[in-house]
């Protein structure tokens, strides 16, 4: 089975509010973008991965991991990550089996994690990683009252990497496009054709850099939002 990866790159990092997007910001000396990138790279499975990236980044994207092993190319992003992921999947080779979606801003990413997701979207079509909920989550009104107590033991903060048997994952992405559905990941637009998607377990250390909070300390000096 061919097993190909989609690094999603091409936002602009507006939380982050840093210069550059933050998936070229530096952690211990490289890239956010290449310790994804080498992640993916080192796996015993996977057979190749693509980047998505910003259309003024695709030189210095190119530059970053021309000579990675693995590296299958560059698509331009667009305006949401779905336009942008979807981008990946049209540059798939034919003989791909399995897709893996990966967020670039999420440099911590395992092996353990990655594989696990790798065989159970094998196994069941569709598998996404997943940590459990530390905090309670409520959701709230335009007054800023608390309508609602969210049970907690039935939350999950979903995770990437995202895998997916590659037809069914272009299906569903056809499908959203055609009723202009935008989802925030990759699995709700599978959830949204009915078939089920499974979960498998994440790591915390598994973040998704966000906002300034959530680069390491000694990486946050100097660069126009230390502490
Ligand atoms: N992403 C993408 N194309 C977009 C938007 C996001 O490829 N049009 C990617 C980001 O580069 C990131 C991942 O999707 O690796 C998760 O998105 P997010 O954390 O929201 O990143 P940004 O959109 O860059 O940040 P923000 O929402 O704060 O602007
Ligand atoms: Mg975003």
């Amino acid at each position: 089975k061919k097993v190909a990866v989609i690094i999603a790159a091409a936002g602009s990092g507006k939380r982050m509010g840093s210069g550059i997007p933050k998936q070229f910001l530096e952690i211990e000396g490289k890239s956010v973008l290449v310790k994804t990138a080498l992640a993916f790279s080192q796996n015993q499975y996977v057979d190749g991965f693509f980047v998505v990236t910003g259309k003024d980044f695709v030189e210095r994207t190119e530059e970053l991991l021309k000579s990675m092993d693995k590296f299958m190319g560059i698509a331009v992003g667009g305006a949401e990550r779905q336009d942008s992921v979807y981008k990946g999947l049209e540059m798939l080779p034919e003989d791909t089996d399995y897709v893996l979606v990966h967020d670039a801003a999420r440099p911590f990413i395992t092996q353990n994690v990655i594989d696990l997701v790798i065989e159970k979207s094998v196994e069941k079509g569709a598998a996404v990683a997943a940590v459990p909920v530390k905090d309670t989550i409520k959701t709230v009104d335009e007054q800023g009252v608390f309508t609602n107590t969210l049970p907690r033991d039935q939350l999950r903060c979903i995770q990437t990497p995202q895998g997916f048997q590659k037809e069914l994952l272009i299906k569903a992405y056809k499908k959203a496009f055609a009723e202009n559905y935008y989802g925030t990941d990759d699995a709700v637009l599978i959830e949204r054709t009915g078939f089920p998607v499974h979960l498998v377990d994440g790591d915390y250390s598994n973040i998704k850099i966000t906002t300034k909070e959530d680069m390491p300390m000694e990486c946050r000096i100097g660069t126009g939002y230390d502490v």
